[in-house]
Parts: structure tokens; C-alpha cells; sequence
């Protein structure tokens, strides 16, 4: 099979790294990629949210499969123009995919769905939004509706906090998104990610994992895309897993089925698990990043025939072969980040470090120059292994974090801390 992959980041690498290790893989190609990408597969240049720039490049390479990394080529409508064309893709069609794209849309889904989440009202004028944030009073979480990357939610622990965001998010500060806020109740407990491959009717969990959002060690400080990753995550046991699947994620297929927009590709769903209940707490159509790259780790080249057979309709027959293993990634991020950033410098000791089926790094911000890796964004790498137990997986991840030289980046020292 002839396979592409949109996307540039730690997720795309580690999507790109499982999938090259499937021997139904020909020939692969990534775009637009990156310089860790650009190790193992063929980089292309292309305009990833054109759905008619990626049809035209679909064609031209004789692609038989279409794997869609980001949300935003998604929320664009590159899927439904690839499936319009008769290429096989994996990945929502824009109407799906509102399950990302829109939070009030969520909500709708999941009120018709029946599915545990937090309550909450939608607000399109600010003076209505703040009467009701005085009348529930904090802890309240203020969301703008659409796509803000990530940074569209404010959890706001005192009133005066919410009534600003209120302000902010009216005043144009994330832009469209913001036209329209959900105001939702504040959801205590500890916080896990399911990812669930669809194929529009059968669902199959392909493990769950936990983020490390805030940027400083003990879970301090701004917000980012992520700082780290593990999986399996214990808080997710098998049985709270089992009670995600039948009351969250089944009856939203089931509803978006019902609604004539069938959901394919992979469902992540972040949940707030108290006293063994999980709640909803957003939806993503795509894999997490980083959550992605300690799946891969765990998951290894079956994960190509899972998306290929969720493309085609042939859940209901697919299994994983699980090992009874533990995966960490450490992300990397150039010193600055999540704020600005110095992009350009040098990252030496890479190519000593042991990259094997237990060991990877996977690149996201990167660029190759002069035979030199130099980063370029904020999250540049993500240091990834597995073992036995995540105690082992974690040393060895930390020993090649040391190992790399980059006095332009930091990391957080206390990846999986929650489940150690
Ligand atoms: P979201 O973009 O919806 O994932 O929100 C970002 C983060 O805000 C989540 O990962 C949670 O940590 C937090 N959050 C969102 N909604 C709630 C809620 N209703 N209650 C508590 N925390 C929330
Ligand atoms: N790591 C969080 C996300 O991918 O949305």
C-alpha cells in the first residue's frame, strides 16, 4: 500500500514510525513532515487543510490510504473530499467532526446521547453569560465554542476570574471562536484519555493514556499543547474503561450515526473520573499529541491494519494484540515555551541515542541544516520508551533524555508522577 499522512509533529512521526513497520507499507510518504519524519519516510510539501491540493497529491502518488494527523484538515473537510474522490482515508468528515471543532455541538450530542458530562449553558451576549456565572458561582469553567488551540478554556476558581474570561472571549480575544461560550460546571477529579478507533458503527479502544498539560514540574503553570505522556493510565481501569466505552462513547456513535454523520477515525475522549464514574470532559477527533506517541510505542505496526480496517468498516472483526507493557514520552520544548520562543538552535547528541522498538525519539518543531538538527518550534522533541513496568520505561526515557544536548530546551523531570 502507497500511504500518506498529513501532519508535522511528534504524533505524525510516531504515527509514521508504526506504520512504516507494517509490511503492507510500500511506500510512505508525510506531509508536509519534518526532519525526525524525514529519517524514516519521504517528506512532501502540501497544503494540508486544501482538501483539492491533497486529492490532486492523492492522485499524482497513487496513495491508497490517507491517514489524517491534525483537527484542523479534518474540520476543513479533507477527509470528505478524499472519500468524494474514492481514496480511502482515515479521519471524521468535517460534519464528525464538529465533536472537536464545536463545544456546544458536544454538548448537544451528549444531552441527546444520554452521556455523563458536566451541566452547563451557552452563551452568544455577555451580560446573560455573567448574571449566570453569578448565580452558580466558582469553581465554573468558561469555554469558547470553536477551535482556540487548546487555549479556548478557562477554569476559573473565583468569580471575578470567570467574569474576565466572559469579557475576554466576547472581546474577541480567540477571535470566531469565542463568538459563542459554554459556561459549564466544574468537574472535580482525576483527569484520563481513551482513544477509540470508529468506523461509524463497532468501536475499539486502543488504550488510554494521561497528559501532562501544565508546563512546571508538579503540575504548575500555564497551560501547553502537552508536556508528557504515559500509557496505560491506572485511574482508567478495565472496569471504568468498560463504563466509558457503554455509557460515553458507544451512545455518541450511536447518536451521530442517527443524525446521518457516522463518525470514522479515532474518538479521544477526555474524561474526569471520580469514584470510578467518568464524565465527559471534551472530545477530540484525532489522536492526542503526546498521547499519540506513547500509543504507538505500545501499539507497534498492528495499529496501520486497525486504521485501515476502522477506514473500511471492519471494526467489528479487528482485536488488539495488547503486551503487557508500559510506554512514557518526555517532551522537549525550546526554553520560553509555551510563551515566545527562540527557534534556530542546536540539538547535538541524537545520534548516539538507541532508537529501537523500545526506544524512539520522535521529532515534532525540528528542521535538518547543514547536517545539523535545529529547533524550530515550541515542542521540538519527544523522548519515548517502553518497558515492563512504567518505572523502567521511565528511567530509560529519562537516561536518553540526558543524553541529548540541547541548552536551548527544558523538560519536566516528573513525567508520570500520578501513576509512580
Ligand atoms: P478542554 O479543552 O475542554 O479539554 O479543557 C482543557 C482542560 O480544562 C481540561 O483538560 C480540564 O483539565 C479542564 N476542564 C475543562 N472542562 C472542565 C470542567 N467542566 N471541569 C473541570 N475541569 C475542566
Ligand atoms: N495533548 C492534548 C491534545 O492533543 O489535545
Amino acid at each position: 500500500m502507497n500511504i500518506l499522512i498529513l501532519g508535522s509533529g511528534g504524533r505524525e512521526h510516531s504515527l509514521a514510525w508504526a506504520v512504516m513497520q507494517n509490511p503492507k507499507c510500500d511506500r510512505l510518504i508525510v506531509a508536509p513532515g519534518n526532519a525526525g519524519i524525514a529519517q524514516i519516510a519521504e517528506c512532501a510539501a502540501l497544503e494540508i487543510e486544501n482538501g483539492g491540493a491533497v486529492v490532486s497529491f492523492a492522485e499524482e502518488n497513487a496513495i491508497d490510504f490517507v491517514i489524517v494527523g491534525p483537527e484542523a484538515p479534518l474540520a476543513a473537510g479533507v477527509a470528505d473530499r478524499l472519500r468524494e474522490a474514492g481514496v480511502l482515508v482515515f479521519g471524521p468528515s468535517a460534519e464528525a467532526a464538529r465533536l472537536e471543532a464545536s463545544k456546544s455541538f458536544t454538548k448537544e450530542i451528549c444531552d441527546a446521547a444520554g452521556a455523563p458530562t458536566a451541566a452547563y449553558a451557552r452563551f452568544t451576549e455577555a451580560d446573560p453569560a455573567k448574571a449566570y456565572i453569578r448565580e452558580q458561582g466558582a469553581p465554573i469553567v468558561v469555554k469558547a465554542d470553536g477551535l482556540a488551540a487548546g487555549k479556548g478554556v478557562i477554569v476559573a476558581m473565583d468569580e471575578e476570574t470567570a467574569l474576565e474570561a466572559i469579557d475576554d472571549m466576547f472581546g474577541g480575544a480567540f477571535g470566531g471562536a469565542g463568538a459563542e461560550v459554554v459556561i459549564e460546571e466544574f468537574m472535580e477529579g482525576e483527569e484520563a484519555s481513551l482513544f477509540v478507533l470508529c468506523d461509524g458503527e463497532n468501536i475499539l479502544s486502543v488504550g488510554t493514556a494521561q497528559d501532562h498539560k501544565r508546563v512546571g514540574e508538579g503540575d504548575t503553570g500555564p497551560n501547553t499543547g502537552g508536556m508528557g505522556a504515559y500509557s496505560p493510565a491506572p485511574v482508567l481501569s478495565a472496569e471504568v474503561e468498560a463504563r466509558a466505552m457503554d455509557e460515553i462513547v458507544r451512545p455518541t456513535m450511536d447518536e451521530m450515526k442517527r443524525r446521518g454523520a457516522p463518525f470514522q477515525g479515532v474518538l479521544y475522549a477526555g474524561l474526569m473520573i471520580k469514584d470510578g464514574q467518568p464524565r465527559l470532559v471534551e472530545y477530540n477527533v484525532r489522536f492526542g499529541d503526546p498521547e499519540c506517541q506513547v500509543l504507538m510505542m505500545r501499539l507497534g505496526a498492528q495499529v496501520m491494519d486497525l486504521m485501515h480496517a476502522a477506514a473500511e468498516g471492519r471494526l467489528a472483526e479487528a482485536r488488539v494484540n495488547w503486551a503487557d507493557d508500559h510506554a512514557i514520552t518526555v517532551v522537549m520544548a525550546a526554553n520560553g515555551y509555551p510563551g515566545s520562543y527562540e527557534k534556530g538552535s542546536v540539538i547535538n547528541g541524537l545520534d548516539a541515542l538507541p532508537e529501537d522498538s523500545k526506544n524512539m525519539v520522535f521529532h515534532a518543531g525540528t528542521k535538518a541544516e547543514d547536517g545539523q538538527i535545529l529547533a524550530v518550534g515550541g515542542r521540538v522533541l519527544n523522548v519515548t520508551a517502553r518497558g515492563e513496568t512504567l518505572q523502567d520505561a521511565r528511567d530509560r526515557a529519562y537516561a536518553m533524555v540526558n543524553g541529548i544536548d540541547w541548552p536551548g530546551g527544558f523538560f519536566r523531570r516528573d513525567i508520570g508522577w500520578r501513576a509512580l
